[in-house]
């Protein structure tokens, strides 16, 4: 356990490694089946989009690929190690090399957006020095076109320089994983595809593997290398978005005909 920690960061690479490997997991609450037999291996470098209705497990999936739930069979593995069986220590590393933005990614309002960037070094990285820390979040403002507002309160903010802001405060620490939960939610289409495109150039410039939760069509078709189906509870279609548009399966092309 003590070498995981010491060697955060500096995995092997090696070309087409799975990072994120979701085998046959099943997850209920109470009588409520939510997964059932769900399987998603993502490799290093990959943008995964799963696709879904509301209330069919995304949010939950991604809670368990982070171990704030556990499934009840199956396991999930990151960087080949089994999340159910980390101990506090291996998921507070795991934490620092997974980033997460929720469906709210939610700033703190007291804080400017430099010291709510500056959060993450000081507390997660433990960054020390000043000139260090300005350059970090200098250039990962830059990364989303914000540097602009440095020195502005969230509130001052509209919806969608908010995102940024929270985008720009998950990938400062650099993870290798993005989860991204339902990231274009709530924003008109205009500053949808802003978002979708930044997350697209996100795994360009730092080459992070991605799982990006939507049921927004064009943020799946902008980012995702890869698009899987989620309905009821199991993944029911897997294929580049071109493909699963004009899939013969009526009820995958149900979810494009729906939402476009
Ligand atoms: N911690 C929890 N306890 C009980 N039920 C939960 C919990 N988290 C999610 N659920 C239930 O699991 C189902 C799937 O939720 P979720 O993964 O949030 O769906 P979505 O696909 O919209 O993200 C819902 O019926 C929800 O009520
Ligand atoms: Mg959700």
């Amino acid at each position: 356990m003590e070498e995981q920690v010491k060697h955060n960061g500096e995995q092997k690479r090696t070309p087409n490694e799975v990072v994120v490997d979701i085998e046959h997991i099943s997850k209920s609450f109470g009588d409520n089946e939510v997964l059932k037999d769900i399987s998603l291996k993502v490799k290093r470098g990959e943008n995964v989009v799963v696709l879904g209705k509301s209330g069919q497990g995304k949010s939950v999936t991604i809670q368990c690929i982070v171990g704030l739930l556990n499934p009840d069979e199956g396991v999930v593995k990151v960087f080949g190690d089994v999340v159910a069986d980390m101990g506090d220590k291996q998921l507070k590393a795991l934490r620092t090399k997974v980033g997460f933005l929720f469906q709210s990614g939610a700033l703190y309002d007291s804080m400017t957006v430099r010291e709510n960037l500056e959060f993450p070094l000081t507390r997660v990285l433990k960054m020390k020095d000043k000139a260090e820390i300005d350059q970090r979040v200098e250039e990962v403002l830059e990364g989303v076109g914000l540097l602009d507002a440095i020195d502005k309160m969230p509130s001052d903010l509209s919806g969608g320089m908010r995102k940024r802001v929270g985008l720009a405060r998950t990938m400062i620490v650099k993870p290798e994983i993005m989860l991204y939960d339902e990231p274009t939610t709530g924003l008109d289409p205009i500053t949808s595809r802003e978002i979708s495109e930044l997350i697209l150039n996100m795994q360009k410039k730092y080459k992070t593997s991605s799982i990006i939760i939507t049921h927004d069509m064009e943020c799946a078709k902008i980012t995702g290398d890869r698009v899987v189906i989620m309905n009821d509870g199991e993944y029911i279609a897997e294929g580049s978005f071109d493909e699963l548009q004009s899939s013969d399966d009526e009820l995958v092309r149900s979810f494009f005909n729906e939402t476009t």
